[in-house]
């Protein structure tokens, strides 16, 4: 699937966020950085790999930059004004759809404003991908920030093959039913051709909904829209397994793994948390139950230390500054409680890393804690499993996320419940190392046989674009 820029691009992902994120230090010129989170992790070596184009935001409001080539991909930025940024992004988006498809972990907040800023700058994109798209090309769209783009763009390009693509979990029909304007985005999905969601519940959930508030007649996995089929399906997303393989057997970047763990304290076992800073992610309940196991005396900070890892995120929403405020207090009372002069329990870093930083945290850890209180999928889980050639290392995994389905020789905990986290954390430190190598051992064959590029494969060629992948291939392998 080659490009053609003239007449526009054949491969086209849109997504509310571009892959590099515009950062202007001062005065100083401006630079690009790798924006956070899963969609961008495993969207980029996809669109790379198929020399697409990208539309999407730089992250910071105001003008857009003119498009530009970058990796192997072209952009296509879209300008969000500093009130599109408020009343789309932090609100509708991050305020309204988000906390309410995460199970309502948070309070969602509902407002008409928003919504109607969601829907205009969901045109936007609609019409963005319009421009790019070259005749009868393929366009994938991405994640909630952009559920109405489908239908959007289906009246202005029918002629296109679209497919979407939810990161996050889509909730039960009880909850999706408490959103106001429930029918308009159901129809915005009903633009795709084929709707993929990271289990299949939520693509049942989905269908279901189209009888509920549509009236129309689901039978499988689809349904009949307006003379056409829609396809809704389960594509549990991965990770690019090579590029964290490859990390993991730089000699550099063993060596920054040991040299971690002498400066964390020699033979100190290490819990690590790798997360946004995000109540999804069951952050607090973490800490908690690493707090009580020192109380209890269970561990002590003679023996064991907890590095956890935080990006910040959103973080003019009220929410998740009351978040990180609470994550800061409970730091600063298990160190406060239990530290030594010069040895503290908990090293928090509210910081992003770079990918090789973050692998030599994974070689590092002796106990991978993922404790989200719902999440779609979780990369995290993933690369953790990805960087450990050496079968060893135990995962502690929250049976409320998607990776909890492929992961099940992870030890699996119930997030809702300290007790539990606890448990896990006691049964990953005790367990022998033959146990954790036959752990580890399964989960690595699962997730080396799903990767990033299985899982964009089995996508598009149900959305009937097969071949594409192949061709891509072997041009990419002429000289
Ligand atoms: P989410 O998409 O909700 O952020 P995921 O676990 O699915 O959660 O994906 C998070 C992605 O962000 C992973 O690829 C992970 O490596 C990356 N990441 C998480 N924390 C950091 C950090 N502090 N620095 C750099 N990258 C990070
Ligand atoms: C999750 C969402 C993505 C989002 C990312 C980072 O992975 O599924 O759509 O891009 O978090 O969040 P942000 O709000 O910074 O884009």
């Amino acid at each position: 699937m080659g490009t053609d820029a003239g007449d526009g691009y054949e491969f086209v992902v849109v997504a509310n966020r571009l892959p590099v994120d515009e950062v202007t230090d001062g005065d100083g010129p401006h630079r690009w950085e790798r924006s956070p989170g899963g969609l961008v992790s495993a969207l980029q070596p996809v669109v790379r790999q198929m020399r697409g184009a990208w539309v999407g935001w730089t992250g910071s409001a105001g003008e857009a930059p003119d498009p530009f080539d970058i990796d192997g991909m072209h952009l296509r930025p879209v300008p969000l004004s500093a009130e599109d940024v408020d009343l789309y992004y932090e609100g509708q988006s991050n305020a309204t759809i988000w906390p309410l498809f995460h199970d309502l972990v948070e309070q969602p907040t509902h407002r008409r404003d928003w919504r109607r800023a969601y829907e205009a700058v969901n045109r936007r994109f609609a019409r963005a991908a319009a421009e790019v798209a070259a005749p009868n090309a393929t366009v994938w769209v991405h994640d909630y920030q952009l559920l109405l783009v489908p239908a959007m763009l289906r009246e202005l390009r029918p002629d296109v093959r679209i497919g979407f693509f939810l990161h996050i979990p889509f909730p039960p029909v009880e909850l999706f039913m408490q959103l106001p304007r429930r029918r308009e985005l159901l129809q915005g999905l009903l633009g795709a051709d084929l709707v993929g969601f990271q289990g299949a519940l939520a693509a049942q959930n989905f269908l279901r909904l189209t009888r509920l508030l549509l009236e129309l007649g689901p039978k499988d996995d689809r349904v009949e829209v307006d003379g056409r089929t829609v396809v809704a399906r389960a594509f549990p997303i991965s990770i690019d397994v090579a590029e964290v393989d490859q990390l993991a057997a730089d000699p550099a970047v063993q060596q920054r793994a040991r040299q971690l763990r002498t400066e964390l304290g020699g033979d100190r076992r290490l819990l690590l948390g790798v997360d946004r800073l995000d109540y999804t992610k069951g952050i607090e309940q973490r800490l908690e139950a690493h707090h009580d196991l020192l109380a209890d005396g269970e561990i002590s900070n003679d023996d064991v230390v907890l590095v956890q890892v935080a990006t910040p995120s959103r973080q003019r929403i009220a929410q998740y500054q009351q978040l990180r405020e609470r994550v800061e207090r409970a730091v600063g009372r298990t160190n406060g409680e239990f530290g030594d002069v010069g040895r503290a329990p908990v090293h928090y870093l509210f910081q992003s890393f770079g990918r090789a930083e973050l692998v030599a945290l994974y070689l590092a850890a002796d106990v991978m804690l993922v404790t989200p209180l719902r999440d779609g999928m979780n990369l995290v889980a993933k690369e953790f499993v990805a960087a450990r050639r050496d079968e060893q290392g135990a995962l502690v995994l929250s049976e409320f996320t998607g990776a909890a389905a492929e992961l099940d020789d992870a030890f699996l905990i119930n997030a809702h419940d300290t007790d539990d986290i606890k448990r896990g954390i006691l049964e990953a430190l005790n367990a022998e190392s033959r146990d954790l190598t036959a752990r580890m051992h399964q989960m690595r064959e699962q997730i080396r046989a799903y990767d990033i590029d299985y899982w964009a494969r089995d996508f598009l060629e149900v959305l009937g674009v097969s071949g594409a992948h192949e061709a891509e291939q072997a041009e990419t392998a002429q000289p």
